[in-house]
């Protein structure tokens, strides 16, 4: 009989990638996704551990299925429960000391072993850790074939980060940057297309420092690797996600000049306007070098959409810094953002720096600076997608609206539009005209009626 596995996943798109990847790996050993936790047979959280809350959110959720797991035991069944992702690689031993009902702890380069951990828990009755960073390689492990819900898919191409940034926990939870080599990651491209992926997110923790071995033995860059994707048939739309400024290539940037696949948006987190905080958090890049590579990125693609993500109160942050970091958003109008208070992270440069009161900023500062730069931040966004009424976009028609009738979907700039239109028009690209737009959203008219009315 199967038994019904219900994963939770938090943090990045990676950790979306991972528990995809785990669902296919527990499928063969009978188990089979379920949307709730009630009654599930095993559930996994897949955790991050990017911020204080964000861990701390794990063991609120821990203590909720407990009490699952209390009942199912009661009625003469079993809960397995684990706990994956980052902070079960920060934390290992600790989450089973805190939470002693968890049955498995494994990191997110194990994930492979599952069945192992499954059957050694069944057995023993007992916990099982596996926090290793093993030689074998779990991508080389993982079924080759893959299932798509939707038209879009993650495809992990890089993980693992050697940049040390000052505050992040990344590189102590996801290990040394690795790149998949070519071959592996065109077959599963190739997969997910088949399986309906009409666009792919190509990931990495630092996805343009991506430097696999080639289908020609030689070192490929990001460039090359999306010049191959691009070349499958059936596939429309490549993004790729998330880029660290300086390793931001002339030749991945011309690429966004000639690969139509590849929409015209990118995320680049620049962290800090003010190049003291940027020195401090160990960033390789200056604001005048970020600016460099902003101005190259639209003489080669005008319309090109940028995103970023910023902290703010980190340790030794002034007042006239965090004016830089406003004029700086001022400056480069991105169209969406991610913007963050600093929280210390055990074990990290920069929690040492906040722990001394000449550097650590109070948390009303970083309140009251959190809100300034999201106000302006949510001005950038709603101007942008303004200036799109009147603007004849594709759309990937992506999911069913809440009103009957309606799709929704995403412009080649990430918004979310939605539209009146068939439901056979579900997973394809269609033009629609912009005709109003908000904060969040924009609402459009299909344009193609040629289309229309053969549908
Ligand atoms: N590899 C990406 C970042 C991944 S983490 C990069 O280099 O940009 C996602 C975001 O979380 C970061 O961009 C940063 O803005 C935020 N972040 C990371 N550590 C943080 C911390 N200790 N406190 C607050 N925000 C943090
Ligand atoms: Fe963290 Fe910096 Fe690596 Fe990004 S580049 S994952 S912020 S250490
Ligand atoms: Fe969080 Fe780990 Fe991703 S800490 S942001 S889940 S790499």
């Amino acid at each position: 009989m199967a038994k019904k596995l219900y994963i939770k996943t938090y943090g990045c798109q990676m950790n979306v990638y991972d528990s995809e990847r785990i669902a296919e790996v527990l499928a063969p050993i009978g188990f089979v996704l379920s949307d709730t936790s009630d009654d599930a047979d095993m559930v996994i959280l897949n955790t991050c551990h990017i911020r204080e809350k964000a861990a701390e959110k794990v063991y609120s959720e821990l203590g909720r299925l407990r009490k699952q797991k209390a009942t199912k035991e009661k009625a003469g069944g079993r809960m397995i429960l684990g706990v994956t992702g980052c902070v079960a690689q920060a934390e290992g031993a600790e989450v089973l000391k805190r939470a002693p009902y968890v049955d498995l702890v494994f990191g997110p380069q194990t994930y492979h072993r599952l069945p192992e951990m499954v059957a050694r828990a069944v057995r023993q009755h007992g916990q099982v850790l596996d926090t290793d960073f093993p030689e074998d390689n779990k991508f080389d492990s993982l079924p080759s074939t893959r299932t798509v819900e939707g038209a879009t898919a993650f495809l992990t191409v890089q993980e693992g980060c050697d940049k040390f940034c000052t505050y992040c926990v990344v590189p102590y939870t996801r290990g040394a940057e690795y790149s998949r080599p070519v071959g592996q990651v065109l077959k599963e491209a190739q997969a997910l297309v088949r399986a309906g992926a009409v666009e792919i997110t190509v990931l990495g923790q630092n996805v343009n420092a991506y430097h696999g071995t080639g289908t020609d033995g030689e070192e490929w860059g990001l460039a090359q690797l999306i010049r191959e994707i691009a070349a499958i048939k059936g596939l429309d739309r490549i993004r790729y996600i998330t880029s660290y400024p300086a390793e931001m290539t002339d030749e991945l940037i011309e690429a966004h000049a000639d690969i139509a696949k590849l929409m015209p948006y990118l995320h680049l987190p620049i962290q800090s306007g003010a190049d003291s905080v940027l020195k401090a958090m160990n960033r390789q890049h200056t604001v005048a070098h970020y600016k460099t590579i902003v101005q190259k990125l639209r003489k080669a693609v005008p319309d090109i959409a940028l995103s970023s993500d910023f902290i703010v109160g980190f340790p030794g942050e002034t007042d006239a810094d965090f004016e830089e970091t406003l004029k700086l958003v001022e400056e480069i109008q991105f169209i969406q953002t991610y913007s963050f208070k600093y929280s210390a992270r055990p074990g990290t440069p920069a929690a040492l720096l906040d722990s001394q009161d000449e550097y650590h900023v109070p948390e009303a500062v970083k309140a009251t600076r959190l809100a300034r730069l999201q106000a302006a931040l949510n001005g950038n966004t709603l101007a942008f997608n303004l200036g799109a009424v009147g603007q004849t976009y594709p759309v990937l028609l992506e999911r069913l609206g809440k009103t009957p009738g309606y799709l929704v979907g995403r412009s080649p700039y990430m918004q979310t539009v939605v539209v009146a239109a068939p439901e056979h028009f579900l997973h394809t690209i269609q033009n629609v005209l912009m005709t109003q737009a908000g904060p969040n959203s924009l609402q459009g008219e299909l344009v193609n009626s040629a289309q229309r009315a053969t549908a």
